[in-house]
């Protein structure tokens, strides 16, 4: 195991029904200027905006909007944010929605002063509340790329906020979960440690639940592992002592910033693949995956698993299921822009991950 450091400075509080109670708690150690951002409407629509607002008044605090965060966060919306925190001199950053939104904010957040950042998690999977990272998109360099910004101060997981994402969506961020899990697994060192072994557990629960969500929507207990399952992604746990892999995530960024695709899906169409690319370079720890995650004996029969999972869920598993047609010089260049990570097994090169790509279509 590599030597580490390990600080987790968020205060989460997670449950069903906390909401309230956390965020009233939270809102008295900050100041009175709000910033409460969003995505595009779905607060509005499931009545969350009007409980927040509520909240928020009660606390005596005024609210400034800061709505429309697209899924897929760009550049210049992070601007527009930072120069409204800015205008308004606000105390707080209120971050309610999926990733987009706490990425967005976590960038819009930062500065020679940052500003303090609270989340409210309305759709899991990414885990984005419990890390500093940010992926945003520059739309005009074509480039959709991690940055470095706060970590929230705060983040609330309240399952029931959850109840009303498009099943579509709870499925891909379950899924986005499991490759976040997967994409550190098999990063290096390639021995087996505590980190892997806490992984494979994490692994095997978002798979046994992400399976049952799918199955039956109102399963709670299952929307609550997922919820807390997308956390242990990205709380830095699963890192400790690893250089992760990330290889697939770099090349669905790509992907995204060429197509606007979701995420979660754009993971589901390119993971098997990728891993028939991968796992003979890493031959063993595959087949201790297949061993310790899908219960089977070697690296193809998990590979196939994987994407028999993929096919039960109702992910997509072309490029073409996810409405998308690439043309040759896109494939390129998508494939020439990937950043290639040191951590995965196999050093790929644009022309690999072209031929990914295009057994992908
Ligand atoms: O925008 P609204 O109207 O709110 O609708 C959103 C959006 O359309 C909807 N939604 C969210 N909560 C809802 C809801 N609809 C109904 N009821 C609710 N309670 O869900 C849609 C998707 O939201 P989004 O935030 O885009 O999804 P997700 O959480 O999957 O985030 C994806 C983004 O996170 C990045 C991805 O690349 C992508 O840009 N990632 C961030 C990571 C990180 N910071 O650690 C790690 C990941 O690997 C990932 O790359
Ligand atoms: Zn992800």
């Amino acid at each position: 195991m590599n030597r580490f450091d390990y600080h987790f400075p968020v205060r989460v509080h997670f449950g069903q029904g906390c909401f309230e109670e956390t965020l009233q708690q939270e809102l008295t150690r900050y100041g009175n200027r709000v910033m409460l951002a969003y995505g595009g409407g779905s607060i509005r629509r499931t009545g969350l905006y009007d409980r927040l607002v509520t909240i928020l008044h009660g606390a005596g605090k005024t609210v400034t909007d800061f709505g429309g965060i697209m899924p897929n966060p760009t550049l210049k919306k992070v601007q527009e944010g930072q120069q409204l925190a800015r205008e308004i001199k606000a105390d707080l950053i209120l971050a309610v929605g999926g990733g987009s939104v706490s990425d967005c904010c976590k960038i819009v957040a930062t500065g020679d002063t940052p500003i303090p950042l609270g989340v409210v998690v309305t759709a899991s999977g990414t885990g984005s509340e419990q890390n500093n990272g940010a992926v945003i998109t520059d739309e005009e360099n074509k480039v959709k790329g991690a940055m470095w910004g706060v970590f929230a101060d705060f983040a609330i997981l309240d399952p029931d906020l959850t109840k009303t994402v498009p099943m579509k969506q709870v499925i891909s961020g379950a899924f986005d979960t499991l490759s976040h899990c997967m994409e550190t697994y098999f990063g290096r060192p390639d021995e087996v440690t505590l980190s892997d072994e806490i992984n494979e557990a994490v692994q095997r629960n978002t798979i046994r639940n992400l399976r049952r969500i799918a199955q039956d929507s109102d399963d709670e207990l299952a929307r609550s592992e997922l919820m807390w399952a997308s956390a242990m992604g990205e709380n830095g746990i699963l890192k400790l002592g690893k250089v992760t892999d990330f290889q697939c995530h770099m090349i669905e960024h790509q992907l995204g910033a060429y197509t606007d695709c979701n995420h979660g899906q754009g993971l589901a169409v390119l993971h098997p693949t990728f891993y028939r690319h991968i796992y003979h370079s890493a031959e063993k720890k595959f087949d201790r995956w297949a061993q310790e995650v899908w219960l089977v004996q070697h690296a193809q029969q998990a590979i196939d698993a994987l994407e028999d999972l993929i096919n039960e869920v109702g992910l997509p598993t072309t490029l073409a299921d996810m409405g998308i047609t690439l043309a040759d010089d896109t494939i390129k260049a998508i494939a020439a822009s990937t950043v290639i990570t040191p951590g995965c097994c196999k050093r790929l090169t644009p022309d690999e991950i072209e031929q990914i790509l295009r057994e992908c279509s």
